[in-house]
């Protein structure tokens, strides 16, 4: 019995060291710790031997039992090392690498334009006001001067929302400017608001020409205010948003809602002055029409030209961005092109 457990043992730890897989180890366990194996049978008839055979047999047997499982262990742990260090290599993965960065989306250049033209009114005192895209006649037109006969009405190709296309009309607005006397209708002086939003005109696109695009239109009304002021106001404006070099030109102009009116125009950013494609080769761009509230428009938003005098302006948001960044066509702000819309 001895002599076959030697045999048994020395068999066990040669084939387990011949083992070089885990399920290889697995079926070694079954067949030579396992409830059938040899050895578990031995174990169990020991009791069935007279006592001092039992003893030394018993010991013997225990012993290569325990030897065999710590074989088994350590076996195992080895093997789990080099299965895990294989995969590792097959597997090539390097923690090291830096991760696929997520793309961060940002604001369109127009909002952002938007944004800083709004905080240069709100430093100086201004307060922001929105109004509707869907407007009436009455305030687009009317309450401006500008009756239906007006010649006027042909500065803006109208889109109209109301067949009739008369004084009950409703129109997409062709400017901000209905907003003046919307916020004089709610609100008495003193006034110093700014009335961002899209305005819409049915007309050919070009260079400089899109069918909707963002205007800031401007309001001051207290006593005393003079064309002074207008010029003060504006003129801050341009240096907060262009610099001191810039040059701004003020000029008269006609719009039937002032008195008098001004047109106001930049050095063109892409010819600085000497005449390009963007600018009709005048070397300027007009960025915005401005002037002292006509009193009878004063009078609509029931406000006494007496005692009362205003400015007002409007700008486009658009031509203003083009002249920030030195872009030469209104039309790639809306087409969505991300290698363009990236650059922001
Ligand atoms: N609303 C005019 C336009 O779209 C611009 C304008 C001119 C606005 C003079 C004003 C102004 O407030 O006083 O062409």
């Amino acid at each position: 019995m001895l002599k076959q457990l030697k045999e048994l043992r020395r068999e066990a730890l040669s084939e387990l060291n011949q083992v070089n897989e885990l399920r290889e180890l697995n079926s070694w366990r079954v067949h030579h710790l396992g409830k059938k194996s040899k050895l578990t049978q031995i174990l169990r008839s020991l009791a069935t031997l007279p006592l001092e055979e039992r003893k030394k047999v018993g010991a013997q047997a225990n012993e290569i039992k325990r030897a065999l499982e710590s074989g088994l262990v350590e076996k195992k742990k080895f093997l789990e090392e080099i299965h895990l260090a294989t995969s590792l290599e097959r597997e090539g993965l390097d923690v090291t690498l830096p991760g696929r960065p997520v793309p961060i989306g940002r604001l369109h250049p127009i909002p952002q334009v938007l944004e800083e033209i709004c905080d240069v009114f709100k430093n100086m005192g201004f307060q922001v006001f929105e109004g509707p895209d869907v407007e009436w006649d009455y305030y687009n037109f009317e309450a401006l001067n500008i009756p239906q006969w007006h010649p006027a009405r042909d500065m803006f190709a109208t889109l109209w929302v109301d067949p009739e296309m008369d004084k009950e009309s409703r129109l997409l607005r062709t400017h901000t400017s209905p907003m003046q006397i919307r916020l004089m209708e709610k609100k008495r002086p003193p006034i110093r608001a700014i009335m961002p939003g899209r305005v819409y005109r049915y007309e050919a696109t070009d260079v400089t020409h899109e069918s909707m695009l963002y205007q800031v239109e401007g309001l001051a009304i207290d006593k005393d205010i003079t064309l002074a002021d207008l010029k003060g106001t504006l003129f801050e404006f341009s240096r907060c948003l262009f610099g001191e070099e810039r040059k701004v030109r003020f000029r008269c102009d006609y719009f039937p809602f002032v008195e008098p009116g001004v047109e106001v125009a930049i050095e063109c950013s892409a010819c600085h002055g000497t005449g390009c494609r963007l600018c009709g080769y005048s070397g300027w761009i007009e960025i915005l029409g401005a002037g002292m509230t006509h009193p009878d428009v004063l009078k609509r938003g029931d406000i006494d030209p007496e005692i009362y005098s205003g400015f007002a302006f409007g700008m486009g948001v658009e031509r203003i961005a083009m002249l920030r960044y030195g872009i030469d066509d209104i039309r790639l702000f809306y087409r969505n092109d991300l290698r363009f819309l990236k650059q922001f």
